[in-house]
């Protein structure tokens, strides 16, 4: 067994060696490794700033300040007119338009597909958006953040060189093909693993995770994950190559690239920020995190934190690379393209640590099953085959030995980045409170899972208030008046139409920024909602994602008229009346508000004097109806073991991940070193490990084969 394993890890190698023949492989997914460092004299890793003196980036104020004074002035224009409509003369406004920002939160493929359907809503180049007066607020917006499903979109969005949502999603028949959630995002083949397609595709996928760990860099469940999110969310995969390797399936598009984007070169984009949560060193928590671990974010520069504690960022090319005291611990071994948008997608997703603890308890409710069986070998096999964290994205500490009085991980020289949502914020709000990136009006989207219905109920909000106000004091501008709790988001209806929030500051400049929240909820119109889904749900069908994105989008479109199902046809303008709101205040003396805004005002706007009541919302249907029964969704969804079955479906699929990955993962030293270690090391694996895994896998599923010329591939669309 020991000369059979070692025989085909050889063979591996061989094979992946070679990989470089392919223009276009799913080995680009490996980092490079041992690249001359730029010369240190001159070049700064590591940024830093102090809260009270906060500076970003150069080159995002330059990208956000040029897209101000090109697209943004336009679409200004486009948007609001010379403001008549709204009571306005925008002339008065002498060229201060408020500074926006749009959040789309965690929640899976239903949180991504709702960020796109509710993005579509306020995108001046759809139709139906432009003629309600909602399309046009992406177009005037600086910045779009995204955490674990919302990253996805996110980045969808950009890889695409910023097509319409709809063809995102849904694919224009030419070179968009869509995000082909009715293919199963673990077991693409059908539930059975060991079919000859899903082994192609695990293949593939273990292929890019092995060029990866190939060069010595640590890495975990995150990377499996990070290819399987590519095959969707990226731009290279359709139906016909899906089982293929005729392309890379996203691998070697970094996010450092984006900047090299078509659209991005026209500033047609926000600037594009994704957010990632930590778990310090020395603790292992498997459940929530409390909210003082560091919050990190990603942008296209940089990653970087604006909490107080840490204040400063890496340049994101050399994230990779082992860093101590702001500088590359060797001059000749950077590392660049560890900064994989699939793997950065990844990590803000990275939410296993919880899930295999949902998991493991789970088991004892399901112990007859077969499923149960699958989940304890793997938490088994986790247990066996951790080298540091298996659960966790594994990331070098860039800010090893920066800000050591006062950052947790300064001593650290990895760092375990997990899911944006892990310490309850799921909305990424976080990077747009950043005080130096003064933001006027913040668009929160708001498509969590609080409820038993799957509906959000302001959690998310209330853990980021209390984050502001409790540890960002100093450096983030505070969260402006929310219902106080859950409960009062509930009753007083503000989780189930647009709400304003802190439309009357008392100062000047304001003591804080304008929420615009825009919760996933039920059709305004009354109709069985659609889009309540769960975060597990691995696979759509075509007209499941229809009807949910045709519900959101008209919920986003619609506005409410108080005490019926009616669309409100001023929503539009109210909604460019929160926009411009705060350009009154730039101006001395200040503008007063129009009439017709006031009017909108105080109807969307939370006044926490005089809160709104549920009664204001009547006849929403809280419960799902899934609109395409004979789907395959709703063996996922409305079942409750199957739908562990799909949860199952997924931990099959990591297992077997995992157990090929026992053959790169050696009990490595833990501590840092500065120079990667050779794979040749790898022969000295223990025999111990390889039986394990032999016990739980059959071997011959990573043999991996020559490439296929060509092959049918089983994957028509289904309708
Ligand atoms: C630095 O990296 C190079 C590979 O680029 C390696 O040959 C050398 O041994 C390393 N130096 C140290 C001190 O680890
Ligand atoms: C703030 O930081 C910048 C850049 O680091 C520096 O040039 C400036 O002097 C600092 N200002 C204050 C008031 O400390
Ligand atoms: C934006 O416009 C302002 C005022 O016209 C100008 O000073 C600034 O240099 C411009 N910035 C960029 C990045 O284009
Ligand atoms: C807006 O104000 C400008 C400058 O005062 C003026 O020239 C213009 O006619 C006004 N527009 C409207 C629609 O009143
Ligand atoms: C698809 O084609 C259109 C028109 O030819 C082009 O504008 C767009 O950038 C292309 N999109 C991608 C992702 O290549
Ligand atoms: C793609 O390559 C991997 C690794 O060699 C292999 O396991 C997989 O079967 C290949 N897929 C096809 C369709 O050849
Ligand atoms: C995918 O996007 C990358 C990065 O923008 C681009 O270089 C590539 O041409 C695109 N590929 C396809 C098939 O559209
Ligand atoms: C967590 O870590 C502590 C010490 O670092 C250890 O004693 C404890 O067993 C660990 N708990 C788990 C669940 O791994
Ligand atoms: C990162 O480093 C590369 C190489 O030195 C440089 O070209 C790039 O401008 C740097 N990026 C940032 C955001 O500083
Ligand atoms: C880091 O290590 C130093 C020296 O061992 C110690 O003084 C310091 O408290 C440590 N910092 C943290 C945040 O653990
Ligand atoms: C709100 O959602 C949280 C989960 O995020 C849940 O624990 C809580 O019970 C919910 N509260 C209400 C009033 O719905
Ligand atoms: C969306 O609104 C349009 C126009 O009011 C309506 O025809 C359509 O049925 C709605 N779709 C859904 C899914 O609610």
């Amino acid at each position: 067994m020991l000369m059979y394993c070692v025989k085909t890890l050889l063979g591996l190698l061989a094979l992946s060696t070679t990989a470089g023949a392919f223009e276009d492989s799913v080995t680009d997914y490996a980092p490079s490794v041992n690249v001359l460092c730029p010369d240190l004299a001159t070049t700064e890793f590591v940024r830093e700033w102090t809260a009270s003196n906060q500076t970003i980036n150069p080159n995002e104020a330059e990208y956000v300040q040029a897209r101000i004074n090109s697209t943004i002035a336009q679409a200004w224009n486009d948007w609001v007119d010379d403001g008549t409509q709204l009571g306005y003369n925008t002339t008065s406004f002498q060229g201060n338009f408020p500074k926006i920002g749009i959040a789309i939160p965690g929640g899976g493929l239903r949180a991504a597909q709702f960020g796109a359907a509710v993005l579509s809503g306020i995108d001046a180049r759809n139709d139906s958006a432009k003629n309600a007066g909602t399309g046009g607020l992406l177009q005037v917006s600086s910045y779009l953040s995204g955490l674990s499903g919302g990253s996805w979109i996110t980045g969808s969005l950009f890889f695409n060189n910023f097509p319409t949502l709809g063809e995102l999603v849904f694919g224009n028949g030419n070179n968009l093909t869509g995000w082909l959630l009715d293919i199963a995002f673990a077991t693409p083949d059908g539930d059975d693993v060991f079919s000859e397609y899903n082994q192609y595709f695990f293949g593939s996928i273990l292929w890019s995770v092995m060029a990866k760990a190939n060069t010595g860099i640590d890495t975990s469940i995150t990377d499996p994950w990070a290819r399987m999110i590519s095959y969707h969310f990226l731009n290279q995969t359709n139906r016909q190559n899906f089982f293929t390797n005729d392309t890379a399936h996203g691998a070697g598009e970094l996010w450092s690239s984006i900047p090299t984007i078509p659209a991005w070169q026209q500033y047609e984009m926000p600037f594009p920020i994704l957010v990632t949560d930590s778990r310090p060193q020395g603790l292992n928590t498997t459940t929530a995190l409390p909210l003082d671990p560091t919050v990190y974010e990603i942008t296209p520069f940089e990653f970087a934190s604006y909490d107080p504690d840490l204040s400063a960022g890496v340049n994101l090319t050399f994230a990779g690379t082992p860093m101590t005291n702001k500088k590359p611990v060797n001059a000749t071994a950077c590392v660049t393209g560890f900064d994989q948008a699939g793997f950065m997608m990844g990590t803000s997703a990275s939410l296993f640590n919880q899930i295999l603890d949902f998991a493991h308890n789970t088991l004892q409710g399901f112990s007859q099953s077969d499923g149960n069986g699958l989940l304890y070998v793997l938490s088994r096999q986790l247990s066996e085959v951790s080298t540091r964290a298996d659960d966790v994205a594994n990331w070098p500490n860039p800010f090893n030995g920066v800000k050591t009085a006062t950052y947790d991980d300064a001593n650290s020289t990895w760092l375990s980045l997990i899911d944006g949502a892990s310490n309850g914020e799921n909305i990424p709000l976080g990077p747009l409170f950043v005080k130096t990136r003064a933001l006027d009006v913040i668009v929160t989207l708001d498509g969590s899972a609080d409820d038993p219905n799957n509906w959000p109920n302001g959690t998310g909000m209330l853990f980021t208030e209390e984050r502001l106000s409790s540890i960002l004091e100093a450096s983030h501008q505070q969260m402006p008046p929310l219902p106080q709790n859950a409960q009062a988001f509930v009753d007083t209806g503000a989780r189930e139409r647009a709400t304003f929030f802190g439309c009357d500051p008392t100062q000047n400049p304001p003591e804080y920024p304008l929420v615009i929240y825009i919760p996933n909820m039920p059709p305004f119109n009354g109709d069985e909602p659609a889009a309540n889904t769960g975060t597990f749900q691995l696979q759509y069908t075509p007209k499941q994602q229809q009807v949910l994105f045709d519900q959101i989008h008209n919920n986003t479109i619609s506005g409410f008229v108080p005490n019926t199902n009616n669309a409100d046809p001023n929503f539009g303008k109210c909604l460019q009346c929160a926009a411009v709101d705060r350009a009154r205040y730039k101006i001395s003396p200040v503008i007063n508000r129009s009439n017709f805004c006031q009017t909108c005002f105080t109807q969307y706007c939370f006044n926490p004097q005089n809160p709104p009541s549920l009664s204001e919302v009547p006849n929403r249907k809280q419960l799902f109806v899934d609109p395409d029964p004979q789907g395959l969704a709703n063996f996922l969804s409305e079942n409750k073991n199957k739908l562990i079955g799909g949860v199952v479906g997924l931990v099959v699929f990591i297992a077997l991940l995992i157990g090929g990955l026992i053959w790169w993962k050696k009990r490595r030293d833990q501590q840092f070193v500065a120079q990667y270690h050779q794979v040749s090391a790898l022969h000295e694996e223990e025999e111990l490990n390889l039986k394990r895994y032999s016990q739980y896998v059959r071997p011959e599923s990573y043999e991996m084969s020559t490439h296929y010329e060509s092959l049918h591939s089983p994957l028509s669309p289904r309708h």
